[in-house]
């Protein structure tokens, strides 16, 4: 809180255009109304300028996320105790649609150290595990990785095969972990792998790993659709040692960290997907304004008021959702279900944002002279990536059986 406090005054909450885009901003608290100021600044500052380089050269945005890290960003939700800024889920969520708005690499970048990585370790950690890993990675000098899906498995991911045998004081780590996102520059991951195959996904269990370590090796870097700036690898584990004090709560309960983990992550994910929605939008209507056709610009056109009215619609009613899932969480009461809904919403939404504002560019929005394109290919991953739209309709259905007690 202190550190947002901090920033908040660094960068001079009173600047710039606040609230123009979004009216529901003014349902939050004063609290969450000024971290997105701070962030749309710095995302408009920092992050909008350097977007399309960072895309089209792979570049990892290593002096943003260190400001980032500046700004309390990169631990959000970690208590001040353990160097983070102890704010909660909705902060999270208002802070990261604004970072992805921004640049989405740099979107995911701050989502995965967040929820995925500092989330578990904060939830399921000790104090001992809590200081070696996580307070290191709250300044955006080192950050950290999940490591779920494997080159057999993504969705069904109780079906991991990478093996940590206990072996005196350490875990013998083998297998190989597929589409780890920051992969590259992690310093630490949070590691699910089976320690007794024969419980299933009740012998899943999650551990702490350096990296760089003895015995694991980087695959190469994919060479991605969209969200270019952040890296995606494959981890290979051979023989690799890791003291068994790097377990992760109690053996066996990997699944449902990685279950609670992603409920928390999807979150992030429609936040992202909401910024890369939001940016679209404000493409549209900047080049709709000014583009002339049949006499008057285009924006008075009754085809592009209909395009532009649905982005609106969409967006708007994902974040509310988005926005519910958040205060779920917040208030202790269960969120898998919206969660679920937040994220299916937000990355259609996102998509679909994304798809007009080509429509409405034309060619000017199939070119890289224009962010439009960038979007329509950040957009794509958020419908895949902290599990696909399919999933999250088995969650919601799954969900809605035991609601109405048909289990
Ligand atoms: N919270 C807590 N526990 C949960 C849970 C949740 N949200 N969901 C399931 N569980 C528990 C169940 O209660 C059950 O517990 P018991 O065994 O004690 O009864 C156990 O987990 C198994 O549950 P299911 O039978 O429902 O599990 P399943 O094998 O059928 O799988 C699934 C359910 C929803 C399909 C799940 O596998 C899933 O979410 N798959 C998608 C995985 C995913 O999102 N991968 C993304 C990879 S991460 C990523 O993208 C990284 C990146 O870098 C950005």
């Amino acid at each position: 809180m202190q550190c947002f406090r901090l920033f908040a005054n660094v960068l001079n909450v009173s600047r710039g255009t606040f609230n123009r885009h979004i009216v529901s901003l003014s349902m939050l608290p004063d609290t969450h109304q000024m971290l997105h100021k701070t962030c749309r600044d710095f995302a408009e500052e920092e992050l909008k300028p350097i977007a399309a380089e960072v895309d089209k050269k792979h570049l990892f945005p290593k002096e943003q996320v260190k400001k980032m890290g500046e700004l309390g960003l990169m631990g959000l939700c970690v208590p001040e105790k353990f160097g983070g800024t102890e704010l909660d889920y909705l902060a999270y969520a208002v802070a990261l649609e604004e970072i992805s708005r921004g640049c989405a690499s740099a979107g995911v970048i701050m989502s995965v150290n967040n929820s995925l990585y500092s989330g578990p370790i904060d939830k399921f950690g000790n104090d001992k595990q809590k200081e070696k890993y996580i307070a290191p990675f709250m300044s955006g000098e080192k950050i950290g990785c999940f490591a779920l899906s494997e080159p057999g498995n993504g969705s069904d991911a109780g079906a991991a095969s990478t093996t940590a045998k206990a072996n005196g004081n350490v875990y013998t780590i083998n297998g190989t972990k597929s589409w780890i996102t920051n992969g590259y520059e992690a310093g630490a991951i949070v590691l699910f792998a089976t320690t007794d195959k024969s419980k299933k996904h009740k012998g899943i269990s999650a551990i702490i790993v350096d990296s760089p370590t003895t015995g694991l090796s980087l695959g190469k870097k994919e060479d991605k659709l969209g969200i270019r700036g952040s890296s995606t690898c494959s981890l290979i584990f051979e023989d690799c040692e890791v003291p068994r004090e790097n377990l992760l709560g109690e053996p066996g309960l990997g699944f449902k960290i990685a279950m609670m983990t992603l409920d928390a992550g999807r979150i992030g994910i429609a936040a992202q997907a909401l910024g890369i929605a939001q940016a679209s939008l404000d493409c549209a209507m900047d080049y709709a304004s000014k583009r002339q056709a049949f006499g008057q610009s285009i924006i008075k056109l009754q085809t592009i008021q209909q395009k532009i009215a649905d982005m609106a619609l969409k967006l708007e009613s994902s974040r509310l959702l988005t926005w519910r899932a958040a205060q779920l969480k917040d208030s202790g009461k269960p969120y898998t279900k919206e969660a679920a809904m937040a994220k299916l919403s937000a990355s259609e939404t996102a998509t679909f944002c994304a798809h007009q504002c080509i429509q409405i560019l034309g060619g000017m929005g199939y070119v890289s002279d224009m962010p439009a394109e960038r979007h329509y290919r950040d957009a794509r991953i958020t419908e895949i990536y902290e599990g696909t739209s399919e999933i999250q309709k088995l969650v919601i259905a799954g969900n809605l059986v035991k609601e109405y007690g048909l289990n």
